[in-house]
């Protein structure tokens, strides 16, 4: 069953065609990479998706809905959240708080409610900080939950990110170079997290640019290359795909 279909998307960038006339889609309990050169459109299309930008074209149907004029706030309210290239932590809090600030949006407790009922409210607390300390276990982040975010090294960042995205628990996660910076030990730590979301009902769509992931992670793998999809197909498939290797490998090659 398909939770999320994209039809024809584009984003334009004045004459520039970041995602010119993308079309996949992502089932229920996947695992989809979307690799490509730098500079292919793989971030655009993941902010087309995500609603931080709106597409030029096409149409985005996320279980059974059209998502397509959705904003950010309420793509992350239907179940879709994302990690960022460039990550989006809050560097001046710990990292507890980091990943309860995830956990409040899906706190119930108004504030009538905390006017009138305090102790609600502290339930809620409580249990939202358990809540917070569990999914930092899953990453082995939970004796730095009282660091500063900006003092966890590059790797343990994305970690803390990934977790908070997953607090809302979503249905499908997006992860935008979750091993960038990672040593190769933490990039198959992670690479196993991963897996075992999997068995968690989550639903994966990620950018990856280490291709040791990219082959051992996932179900499907979508190529794009100027924008464009140039392959779609299971990993073995795409690793021995002529436009795959001409545009992916063969550019990396020459940039080497
Ligand atoms: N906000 C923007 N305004 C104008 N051009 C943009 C914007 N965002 C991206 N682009 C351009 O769109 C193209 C695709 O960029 P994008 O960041 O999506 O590529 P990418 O595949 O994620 O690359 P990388 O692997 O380096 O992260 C690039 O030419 C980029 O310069
Ligand atoms: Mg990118």
């Amino acid at each position: 069953m398909e939770l999320l279909t994209v039809n024809n998307i584009c984003k334009y960038f004045s004459g520039l065609k970041a995602v010119d006339d993308v079309s996949f889609n992502v089932k229920k309990g996947e695992i989809v990479s979307i690799i490509g050169p730098n500079g292919a459109g793989k971030t655009t299309l993941f902010n087309v998706i995500s609603g931080h930008y709106t597409a030029t074209k096409g149409k985005k149907i996320f279980d059974g809905k059209d998502i397509t004029d959705l904003p950010a706030y309420k793509t992350a309210e239907v179940g879709i959240t994302r990690t960022f290239q460039n990550i989006r932590l809050f560097s001046n809090l710990t990292v507890l708080e980091n990943v309860m600030i995830g956990l409040h949006t899906k706190l119930k407790a108004s504030i009538l409610d905390s006017l009138l009922n305090i102790a609600k409210t502290k339930e809620e607390e409580v249990q939202c900080y358990d809540n917070a300390m569990e999914l930092l276990k899953q990453v082995n982040l939970e004796n730095k939950c009282m660091e500063y975010a900006n003092n966890l090294s590059y790797g343990e960042q994305r970690r803390l990110e990934i977790i908070r995205a997953l607090a809302s628990k979503p249905k499908l996660l997006m992860l935008d170079e979750p091993t960038a910076g990672m040593t190769m030990q933490e990039a198959m730590e992670l690479v196993q997290f991963i897996n075992h979301l999997k068995y968690e009902e989550i639903t994966i769509l990620l950018i990856e640019h280490n291709m040791r992931v990219v082959m051992d992670i996932s179900d499907r793998v979508v190529v794009l290359d100027h924008g464009v999809k140039i392959a779609e197909g299971k990993a073995h498939e795409i690793q021995s795909n002529e436009k795959v290797i001409e545009a992916y490998l063969g550019r990396r090659k020459n940039s080497a």
